[in-house]
């Protein structure tokens, strides 16, 4: 896209500045992360090098960049994923004070950074699986979410 002649319209994932702008996002969201006493024990590696890696891509792919993650990873399936883990509202909540932090350090236009939290909010909502409070262990979330609950389910 250089002198506005191509028909081809511009995706969000350009628009708002490509590999590097996503790349700026993740580090800022796992800086975040790293520092968090209810986010950092749930992440299974040591090193946060490789969830980095996948969210980033995901979030390129999402937003119309390279569909890398899709070749290493397939289909999403983001709520399967993350079944394994206790996403209460808690966590949800400082998952999204970090993505919060690192959307701000973008400083994207107005409507690009409402378009990307917006989308980040609702999706962060989508994937609590559980109601039980923090601290009853890594694999309960999954149990949990598919066993008789005992608090009532909200919808997503
Ligand atoms: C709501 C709170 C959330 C929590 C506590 C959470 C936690 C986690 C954890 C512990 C992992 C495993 C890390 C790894 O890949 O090694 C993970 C993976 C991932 N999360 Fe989340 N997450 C949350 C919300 C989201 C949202 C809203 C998105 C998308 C917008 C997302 C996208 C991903 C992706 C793409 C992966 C890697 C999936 C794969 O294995 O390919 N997460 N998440």
């Amino acid at each position: 896209m250089t002198d506005g002649t191509d028909a081809s319209p511009l995706s969000f994932y350009d628009e708002v500045g490509g590999h590097e702008t996503f790349v700026r996002l993740v580090d800022a969201f796992y800086r975040g992360v790293a520092d968090d006493e209810v986010l950092r024990p749930m992440y299974p590696e040591q090193d946060l090098t490789g969830a980095k890696h996948r969210l980033e891509m995901f979030l390129e792919q999402y937003w119309g960049g390279p569909t890398t993650y899709g070749q290493e990873r397939g289909h999403p399936r983001l709520r399967m994923r993350h079944a394994p883990f206790h996403v209460n509202p808690e966590a949800r909540d400082r998952w999204l004070l970090h993505m919060r932090a690192a959307v701000d350090e973008l400083g994207l236009p107005p409507l690009h950074e409402a378009t990307l939290w917006d989308y980040l909010l609702r999706a962060a909502h989508a994937m609590v699986n559980t109601f039980e409070p923090t601290g009853i262990g890594p694999s309960a979330g999954g149990r949990a979410a598919s066993s008789l609950p005992l608090t009532p389910q909200q919808p997503d």
